[in-house]
């Protein structure tokens, strides 16, 4: 009895687990679009950035097309990890923490969290808001690193709250508002926030640098050949070509 209860669960993982994913010709990528340049959507209504460029150059050498899913952030992983995805590319930061529960690609690109303010502001750092009003509030990406860094350093501490919204534009958004002091965000997607509204500026923080890489289950089939295929395309110049087109040399 034991036994056909785990035939018959195993047929139907096969029937509805594996139909969503490599097998029909079709990649599936989880990714949170409101992080410009790395993913938004152009004037079309279309996902288009640097990691939906770069999933789709990797999945036609492939031979597959290449599904964007937009969700939540905090969500990647979790997808991933169950197989409802087949791959999360996010600008994701590689951590320690994450790597307990998925697999990284190797790195296409790299970032740092710095701290959004308004344009007026006379602080240089989080610390000086905590030294001037006894705390911060911060807004942040739920789920991101600058919500990891900022809870341990801040609320963590006694020295701040963290306000956790579902992507980086609602954060801003909330900044604009008054409702937060700051936000902290990746560089390149704070430049595009900061020139896309007026009144803000960005102020540098500590923060090391973060490895971007895309994230696949542990089990994943499809892993190998995908790490590879973007390491052609490392190699021959087509990442950078992508990366050149999203962030014009300064
Ligand atoms: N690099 C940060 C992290 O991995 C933020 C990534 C947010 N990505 C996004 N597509 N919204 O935690």
């Amino acid at each position: 009895m034991k036994k056909i209860i785990a035939l018959l669960i195993a047929a139907m993982f096969v029937l509805t687990g594996f139909a969503a994913l490599a097998e029909n010709g079709t990649l599936t990528m989880c990714t949170n679009a409101a992080f410009p340049p790395y993913e938004f959507y152009d004037e079309d209504g279309n996902a288009t950035g640097i990691d939906v460029e770069i999933a789709k150059a990797i999945g036609a050498k492939l031979g597959y097309d290449v599904e964007i899913v937009d969700i939540e952030f905090a969500q990647c992983i979790p997808g991933v990890q169950s197989g409802k995805y087949d791959f999360a590319a996010a600008g994701m930061t590689v951590t320690e923490e994450r790597q307990q529960m998925v697999q990284f690609t190797d790195t296409y690109a790299t970032g740092i969290q710095v701290i959004i303010a308004p344009e007026d502001a006379a602080f240089e750092s989080l610390d000086d808001i905590v030294d001037a009003n006894g705390s911060v509030k911060v807004g942040v990406q739920m789920g991101t690193t600058g919500d990891l860094y900022t809870t341990w350093d801040y609320e963590d501490e006694g020295k701040g709250t963290v306000d956790r919204y579902a992507n980086g534009a609602a954060a801003v958004q909330a900044l604009l508002a008054g409702k937060v002091d700051c936000v902290v965000i990746d560089n390149e997607p704070a430049k595009n926030f900061v020139a896309q509204n007026e009144g803000l500026k960005i102020l540098d923080t500590a923060y090391t640098v973060e490895d971007y890489a895309m994230a696949f289950a542990k089990d994943s089939a499809i892993y190998d050949d995908f790490n590879a295929a973007l390491n052609e395309l490392i190699a021959d110049g087509t990442v950078q070509a992508i990366i050149d087109k999203f962030i014009p040399a300064e």
